[in-house]
């Protein structure tokens, strides 16, 4: 409890880093989790997501879901009853401490699964143009920010360096700029932080580039560049189906080989009545082999229609959504041993081609702004937190030109020496949630952050293959 927790704390020396920084060494009482392989582990088991998204209010005025603590003493209750390991949050304010709430967290046994973008600071996926201007050294250092206020937290699980950034057919040219921004997150956690932490991007399953998304971010000769795992939001089993109605049988054959973890970052089709009979499938044999579990979207009812808590007065109810899903949590235990996947999976996919639904012509990389890389060396200061002004156009952007045909492939190591195996991670970016706001950019561009309407609204993937 908060006895162990503070324990923990004052035994902890603030140690200077390799470079200087001083920085809080791990506090928490849950193992830390690591990616090996094609899964993720905890006290050498692997360690498969439970969770449930949690961000109430929904994404178009996000607010920190973590320094409520009244309403998340609450919540943690909820939790523990629904038997989930994991919540994850859309967006944090990177300018607070969160001490408070991590400890609570840890006491119940749960993880966070963060993004590090919020909808201020976040890339700017409209154009060419706009994504080279919003990738900028003021962005990054609230991304970097994030990783400092959470590191030292062993129940943080990953943080996701973007969310359905990519959301459609026609905008796949961001990807380069996604996959900069998880190695600048990696570079940063390796330099910066005392343990190694996943970093990876939770995607849109966007039906006729999700395949190329999960080998762009897994391929290349940059270790730094690569993810330590991939994620989509995947909203195709609705109730009543099964593991082969679904088509979820013909996922796990495409993945079955891939090199990183696959996890669900959202999951719980709202079309019919939900019974969560996937629950059953993706913790059984039949997708162990490569999915590591997922998180069910999402704990409160907000206004797309998704939710398992209801507002009531000043107090939340349950409702019988929430019930099916502890119902079917409870039915199902994660398989054993390591569930066919492998700690030991080494391989490194080929990137994928240049097609007409996968625009990406090169393999470089835009170079990290120069501020930016100062911050990796020397840390930075405190986070703007969520009533700054957006960095989307402010900031020095990348030396490398918006083509990127003088970009970078391979990346200098700054390993501190500490993390320098396969699981060292960071990388931040965040966005919003599947939440029905998008419209959050007064300029009109969309910005990362803020995932589409679409996911919002039910049947993702048949509404992206009609666009
Ligand atoms: C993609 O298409 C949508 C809808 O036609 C449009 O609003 C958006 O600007 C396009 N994005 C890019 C990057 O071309
Ligand atoms: C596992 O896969 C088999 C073969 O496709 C299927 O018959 C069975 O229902 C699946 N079980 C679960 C729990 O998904």
């Amino acid at each position: 409890m908060a006895r162990l927790y503070s324990t923990l704390l004052a035994g902890a020396c603030l140690c200077a880093g390799a470079l200087g920084k001083v920085f809080p060494r791990q506090s928490g009482n849950l193992p830390t989790v690591t990616s090996e392989g094609n899964a993720f582990w905890a006290n050498g088991e692997r360690f498969y997501i439970r969770g449930v998204a949690y961000q109430p209010g929904g994404a178009a005025d996000a607010q920190d879901p973590l320094l409520d603590m009244s309403s998340l003493r609450r919540d943690i209750q909820r939790f523990t009853e629904l038997g989930i390991n994991t919540i994850r949050v859309y967006t944090i304010d990177n300018s607070k401490n969160h001490d408070e709430a991590m400890s609570m967290l840890d006491e119940a046994g749960i993880y966070l699964a963060l993004d590090a973008n919020t909808p201020e600071f976040s890339l700017n996926r409209e154009s060419l143009d706009t994504l080279h201007q919003s990738y900028n050294d003021v962005y990054l250092q609230s991304v970097f920010a994030t990783i400092d206020a959470f590191a030292g937290y062993n129940n943080l699980l990953l943080f996701f360096s973007g969310n359905e950034v990519i959301n459609a057919r026609n905008n796949t040219q961001a990807a380069p700029y996604i996959k900069a921004v998880t190695r600048d997150m990696k570079r940063y956690i390796s330099a910066q932080a005392d343990r190694s932490i996943p970093v990876g991007y939770s995607s849109a399953d966007v039906a006729e580039n999700i395949e190329s998304q999960a080998l762009y971010f897994a391929c290349g000769d940059d270790q730094w560049a690569r993810s330590d795992f991939f994620a989509f939001n995947d909203y195709s089993w609705c109730s009543p189906s099964s593991f082969t109605q679904s088509g979820w049988d013909q996922k796990v054959e495409t993945y079955r080989d891939y090199s990183l973890p696959l996890f669900l970052s959202e999951f719980g089709c709202i079309e019919n009545t939900r019974t969560w009979e996937e629950i059953e499938s993706l913790y059984s044999q039949n997708m162990s082999v490569a999915y590591s579990g997922g998180l069910a979207y999402e704990y409160t009812l907000e206004a797309n229609g998704y939710g398992l808590v209801e507002q009531s007065g000043n107090g939340i109810v349950p409702n019988e959504d929430f019930r099916r899903l502890k119902a079917a949590y409870a039915a199902t235990s994660n398989p054993t041993g390591d569930g066919g996947a492998s700690r030991q999976r080494s391989n490194v996919p080929a990137c994928p081609p240049r097609t007409s639904e996968w625009n990406v012509r090169t393999e470089n990389l835009p170079e990290i702004p120069a501020k930016a890389e100062n911050y990796i060396s020397n840390g930075v200061s405190n986070g703007p937190g969520l009533n700054a002004e957006s960095s989307q156009w402010r900031g020095q952007p990348s030396e490398t030109e918006p083509d990127l045909s003088d970009g970078t492939q391979e990346s200098e190591d700054v390993s501190n020496g500490d993390n320098s195996g396969s699981s060292d991670g960071s990388s931040g970016g965040s966005s919003g949630g599947s939440d029905s706001d998008s419209d959050n950019d007064e300029n009109g561009a969309a910005a990362l952050g803020f995932s589409t309407v679409l996911l919002g609204l039910a049947g993702a993937a048949a509404a992206f293959a009609a666009m």
